[in-house]
């Protein structure tokens, strides 16, 4: 056996789209968002599935919405997360402006992501209204996961993320969206924001995979967005945040000590210096 066969056995082969499929009401898929080849590194061997996720547009870009990222940025993010990973199913979303328009549109822009950074599948927002988008994707070979519920994307401002299903209109629409998606041939969707009975209902009927954040315990699998989560993100903690780790505490105290050590002149010490004479 020669060293590329040795390399190529070794090798972890990644969750599919159909085996997160088949998880239907098993144990649950444990989904988290990635955005770097580090960050991926970590969290990779706990997660089924990394979602690059235009979210990246708040916690890493600082903008107010995840609006204004481009397909560009999301493709290098996106090949940061697969260098970064090995096991892990890599999604990575479609930002807002690039499949609304019309199924080529979407389908365009799912090839070039798919091309170019070596995920397995793309995510997009919508329901009813985006179903055209999802078929075609899909029927280009292209694994789609959907989104429903709250929709990040059509929010102009961070006062516009609003809570779906409160009332009957509202849980009849996420319902219809909910199947129309999964109708169109998405493997799993996302439900964001949506209330608990509407969110386990949909788990109930649909046949696909669903994996909430701000949903409910009953979802096939939980996503959360890992800079809140591991307390890198402070500008605001949505109610559906557990954050399970303070990261940007030990930021801050790490940077702290260090600016005390180099005003003090204890950093760096000789241990730290070249061509240093060993006395
Ligand atoms: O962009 C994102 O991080 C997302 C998750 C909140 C599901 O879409």
């Amino acid at each position: 056996m020669n060293t590329q066969d040795t390399a190529q056995t070794a090798m972890p082969s990644r969750v599919t789209p159909e085996a997160l499929k088949a998880r239907k009401g098993g144990t649950p898929i444990v989904a988290l968002t990635a955005y770097t080849a580090p960050q991926a590194k970590f969290i990779d061997p706990h997660c089924d599935l990394l979602l690059v996720g235009d979210s990246l547009a708040m916690v890493i870009y600082g903008l107010e919405t995840t609006r204004g990222v481009t397909l560009d940025i999301m493709i290098a993010h996106g090949r940061a997360v697969t260098r970064g990973s090995t096991q892990a199913l890599v999604v990575v979303d479609l930002p807002h402006g690039s499949y609304e328009n019309d199924p080529a549109q979407a389908v365009q822009s799912a090839k070039r992501v798919m091309d170019e950074t070596d995920a397995q599948a793309v995510k997009l927002e919508g329901g009813v209204e985006m179903a055209a988008q999802v078929q075609a994707i899909v029927d280009a070979g292209i694994p789609v996961l959907g989104h429903v519920g709250l929709l990040p994307q059509k929010a102009e401002h961070r006062g516009a993320f609003k809570i779906q299903g409160k009332d009957d209109k509202g849980a009849q629409q996420v319902m219809a969206d909910a199947h129309a998606i999964a109708d169109a041939g998405a493997f799993a969707m996302v439900i964001e924001g949506t209330v608990e009975p509407v969110a386990r209902a949909i788990t109930e009927e649909v046949a696909v995979t669903t994996i909430g954040i701000g949903a409910s315990p009953a979802c096939d699998g939980q996503i959360l967005v890992t800079n809140d989560m591991v307390g890198l993100f402070a500008d605001f903690t949505p109610k559906f945040v557990k954050r399970y780790a303070d990261l940007g505490g030990a930021m801050e105290a790490a940077a702290k000590a260090y600016a005390e050590e180099v005003r003090a002149r204890t950093f760096p010490g000789l241990e730290h210096c070249f061509g240093v004479r060993k006395s």
